[in-house]
């Protein structure tokens, strides 16, 4: 840290993606109002402001001194004028009024409260607040309200409590270790990553974000509906939607335009709510990064590989996929279907009843082994990290970039990796560590 930081201007590179921003910043007030900002913004529709001012964040994050002065920030790339003069205020006066305004507005508390129910967003919450309706009780008394209650919000709402306590990070790997008990029986050998902000170094998070494959590609085809079977038969399951059955590259890059428009992936996933014993403890306490090792060496040999089960050829021809039948996927997802028939009043029942078990939200995602370290960047995130990341694919290298690969849409080429650092590699870009991806 410099003594004479009064003078000198940091510099900041144009992307994100290019800066290396840790979890805990140098400046957690400046960074804590211009986020407010932007989530007000974002209450308010106004995505270009909401986008300014989370840009100044991300700027502000990635500075690794405490800022004395409002020097060292004038003219910095993405710190425009209403965020230097919030920052000003803050280093000068101790806070922003505007901010302080916000914070003490019970709007904003409300559609914060509101927007952090499961299935809720903005405009919902914005007609809730102009029906009268301030808490989540509130929410429970007003029956003339629960017939625009979808199912979603429904659970939501009954599990309020479970849902919106963090999940921390043994608790999250614990549930990794469950899965991966159960994918044992159906197919030995799988690789689970624990995704998402834990990855990056979050000791708590709003779910467990789980990437699925195998080393043999091909062989997790037809996986997800036979786990989400067995984890309901087991009783782990209260509500979900599962999707598969467009996890196929060739279309990906056939159908241009479209699917890679959106940056939503195709992965075959589930992203639901599952039934986890509150006592629910990580018996084998590894990590993730063992196993991406084994699975960045398994790509990079092309031969052959130790798993836990044994040495497994990688060659395609040799795989035995399990039994892709679409009539069992949408039968799975009738049984799961039925099972959240619950109604709203039966959910309430039992979320206020003593019971063994809590509420968490689980997001897995299924990945072919030839596109992980492409998703495993996607699903580690941050959502900022990986907007700049493909913004910068595509307006300097004119390529883009998803959970997928990374594609030439004129050549109707992709660029494989068999790494993160070799995703970076394509990109042309300096490797940003997970833990400092918190843009
Ligand atoms: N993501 C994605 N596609 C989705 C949902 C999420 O690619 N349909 C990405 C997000 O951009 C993010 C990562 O997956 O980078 C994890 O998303 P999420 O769980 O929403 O956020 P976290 O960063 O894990 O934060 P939290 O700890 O609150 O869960
Ligand atoms: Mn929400
Ligand atoms: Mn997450
Ligand atoms: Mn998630």
């Amino acid at each position: 840290e410099s003594q004479d930081s009064g003078k000198k201007e940091a510099i900041v590179k144009e992307y994100a993606c290019m800066r290396k921003t840790p979890l805990k910043s140098k400046n957690p007030d400046i960074v804590s109002a211009l986020e407010t900002l932007s989530e007000n913004a974002f209450f308010h529709d106004d995505e270009a402001r909401r986008l300014a001012f989370q840009k100044a964040a991300g700027v502000i994050k990635s500075l690794n001194f405490k800022i004395k002065n409002i020097n060292q920030v004038k003219g910095l790339h993405d710190v425009g004028k209403h965020s230097l003069e919030v920052i000003k205020d803050i280093i000068e006066e101790g806070s922003s009024i505007e901010v302080e305004n916000i914070i003490n507005d019970p709007w904003f508390h409300q559609m914060k409260a509101f927007q952090s129910i499961y299935g809720v967003g903005p405009s919902k919450a914005k007609k809730w607040i102009a029906q009268n309706v301030f808490t989540i009780d509130d929410l429970i008394e007003r029956t003339d309200l629960h017939s625009s209650f979808d199912h979603r919000m429904e659970l939501g709402i009954s599990f309020y409590k479970d849902l919106n306590t963090q999940v921390t990070k043994q608790h999250a790997l614990a549930i990794k270790n469950l899965i991966q008990q159960h994918l044992e029986e159906i197919l030995p050998g799988c690789i689970l990553v624990l995704a998402g902000g834990f990855r990056r170094g979050k000791a708590s998070g709003h779910d467990a974000d789980i990437l699925l494959t195998h080393p043999i590609e091909g062989k997790e085809i037809g996986l997800l509906p036979k786990l989400l079977n067995l984890l309901s038969d087991s009783g782990l399951v209260l509500h979900g939607t599962m999707e598969t059955g467009h996890n196929n590259p060739q279309t990906i890059m056939k159908d241009k335009g479209k699917p890679l428009a959106s940056n939503v992936d195709h992965f075959d996933k589930w992203i639901g709510i599952m039934k986890i014993d509150k006592n629910l403890k990580d018996l084998d306490s590894s990590d993730n990064e063992n196993d991406l090792i084994q699975l960045e060496q398994n790509s990079l040999t092309e031969t052959s590989i130790e798993t836990k089960k044994g040495r497994l050829s990688k060659k395609r021809s040799f795989v035995q996929t399990l039994d892709n039948n679409e009539d069992f996927a949408r039968d799975t997802k009738k049984k799961l279907a039925s099972n959240s028939k619950m109604s709203f009043e039966q959910l309430l029942a039992l979320s206020s009843k003593d019971k063994q078990w809590v509420a968490r939200r689980v997001d897995i995602i299924v990945v072919p082994v030839s596109q992980f370290f492409y998703a495993l960047v996607g699903w580690t995130g941050n959502k900022w990290f990986n907007r700049s990341l493909r913004l910068y694919s595509q307006r300097v290298l004119g390529l883009k970039l998803t959970s997928h690969g990374l594609f030439d849409l004129n050549r109707g080429t992709s660029l494989p990796a068999n790494s993160e650092h070799q995703v970076f590699d394509n990109l042309k870009l300096e490797y940003i560590e997970p833990t400092d991806r918190n843009c």
